[in-house]
């Protein structure tokens, strides 16, 4: 058994088994100074835990784990740029995009590249602003992608409104043509984000915004692969560097961030960033019992391996974060969706749970009915903004008093002679309030996640930073390619040869 599994295994069984029949309520109802005690902020995020199915000796034990793990040594090699990701030989530097905690000259020497990078966006903002330009196109996928997106999504009340911002992702031409209609080439500019400058998905794409432009001049890139970009017609002088210490998922601080620099302007960008800078310096300073990462990283561990919780639910109030779920998806499953550790063994414990979710409350009136009676308890994150961005007071206060009551509903359940109307209850949550959905406030929200995710790893023993498992598909798409467009070609399994005469036979 991996050193890690065992650690887990020890430090959450006992209290797994000891708990077994505890309920929240009746936590809850037996210490009512858990509900503050249970709860930390960090600038304008505050979050609470109260809820969780975990008592106080059981969270001893879990700060005693984290301690054996060495989740403070493992946070400093990090920032450090220590070797995190072996199977790629490289570090996971950024928390270099924006705060410059680390020590090491290679720390300071990529906090130093970055700094320059922004402010070369800097100038293409600028200049951006000065031209006849109306209509940004980022065009990318994952990493490249869900970042940039969801922020500029989320931080609508902070548009500059010099710009529309638009994004083409999908591989399949209808987001291409759908996307595309109803702009004017001439009024337009793409910027291709692809860190490596080697995705189908991207080039193909890219080809198409390149033809559509009519020529380069409104053509801009970012990647780690700058000669790939100037090879696919990219003027250098347009061209923004990212690097290969920056995963995919953890880069919307970095040049990937240009389409979010041009909606909110790099007032807001360097905002963003101030966020994610202070839960940084939260995350490394704050002592274990303290720190709103290390306990949002051990709640998800205890209940994936203490309650054995197959998947977890991000929801949030707040309908600017709808697209939270979708980039948390990548974040977590991309990032802890690994079974081997570094060494190729066995992980030997649970890792990733599902994650999945939706913006509350329109999702009350589709899958909450599974989360109250359904017979798999999902742990959920509840997000909510305190102050809205807009006037209608009496929808906020609807919307804040629903967010309050799922929770409550969820942990405290509900006695009825009628089966059909009982609510089992005892179903985990935490509760997280924005003081108000901000640049500022995003960036915290956003690290947040991210440092929990690598402490998560951390304590499963894996990888966060690789990503191995999405590059077989890609691998056998290619080579399916030519049998897709009918020229000739091998292909070896039965049932791919079944399907690729069913479509040609429609065709
Ligand atoms: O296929 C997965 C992946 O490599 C992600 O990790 C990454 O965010 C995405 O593809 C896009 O990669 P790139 O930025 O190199 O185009």
């Amino acid at each position: 058994m991996s050193a890690a599994a065992r650690r887990l295994q020890q430090a959450l069984a006992p209290h797994a088994r000891r708990l077994a029949d505890t309920r929240i309520a009746g936590l809850v109802g037996a210490d009512p100074a858990r509900a503050t005690a249970l709860s930390l902020r960090v600038g304008p995020l505050y979050a609470n835990f109260a809820r969780q199915r975990f008592d106080d000796q059981a969270l001893a034990g879990l700060y005693a784990l984290a301690a054996d793990a060495g989740l403070q040594d493992a946070l400093r090699a990090l920032f450090d740029g220590a070797m995190v990701n072996p199977s790629e030989q490289r570090p996971a530097l950024h928390v270099a995009l924006r705060s410059a905690l680390g020590t090491t000259p290679v720390a300071q020497d990529a906090h130093a590249q970055a700094r320059g990078a922004r402010a070369r966006m800097a100038s293409m903002v600028d200049a951006l602003a000065a031209s006849a330009v109306t209509d940004i196109v980022n065009v990318g996928i994952g990493g490249s992608d869900l970042g940039p997106r969801l922020v500029v999504d989320a931080l609508k009340d902070a548009h500059s409104g010099r710009f529309r911002v638009h994004f083409l992702t999908n591989v399949d031409g209808s987001d291409a043509f759908h996307r595309l209609r109803g702009l004017d080439p001439a009024k337009t500019a793409a910027i291709l984000v692809s860190k490596s400058f080697g995705t189908q998905e991207t080039l193909l794409n890219g080809t198409i915004l390149r033809d559509w432009l009519g020529g380069g001049e409104r053509l801009y890139a970012v990647s780690a692969n700058v000669e790939k970009a100037q090879a696919f017609g990219v003027d250098p002088a347009r061209v923004l560097p990212m690097w290969d210490w920056v995963g995919g998922r953890y880069s919307l601080w970095s040049t990937v961030g240009f389409a979010i620099a041009l909606a909110i302007g790099m007032d807001g960008f360097d905002a963003l960033l101030e966020g994610a800078a202070e839960m940084d310096a939260h995350v490394l300073e704050a002592p274990l019992d303290a720190n709103l990462p290390v306990l949002h990283a051990l709640t998800a561990v205890w209940n994936r391996n203490g309650l054995g919780l197959p998947t977890h639910a991000v929801l949030p109030y707040d309908e600017r974060l709808a697209l939270l779920p979708a980039y948390l998806q990548q974040l977590v499953m991309e990032s802890l969706g690994k079974s081997v550790t570094p060494d190729g063994e066995p992980a030997d414990v649970d890792t990733v749970p599902v994650l999945w979710g939706g913006a509350g409350t329109n999702s009350q009136h589709s899958f909450f009915q599974a989360l109250h009676q359904g017979t798999q308890s999902v742990p959920a994150d509840f997000i909510g903004t305190v102050r809205p961005d807009h006037p209608y007071a009496e929808n906020h206060a609807a919307l804040l008093s629903n967010l309050l009551a799922q929770t409550e509903a969820l942990a405290n359940g509900h006695a009825a002679e009628d089966a059909q109307k009982r609510y089992p209850g005892n179903r985990p949550s935490t509760l997280m309030l924005l003081d108000a959905l901000t640049p500022h406030s995003l960036g915290a929200l956003i690290a947040l996640y991210e440092h929990s995710v690598y402490l998560q790893s951390v304590l499963w023993g894996i990888n966060a930073f690789d990503q191995w498992g999405v590059e077989l598909g890609k691998r056998i798409a290619g080579e399916l390619l030519p049998a897709v467009k009918g020229e000739p070609a091998r292909v070896e399994d039965p049932v791919t040869r079944a399907l690729l005469a069913e479509i040609a036979s429609r065709r």
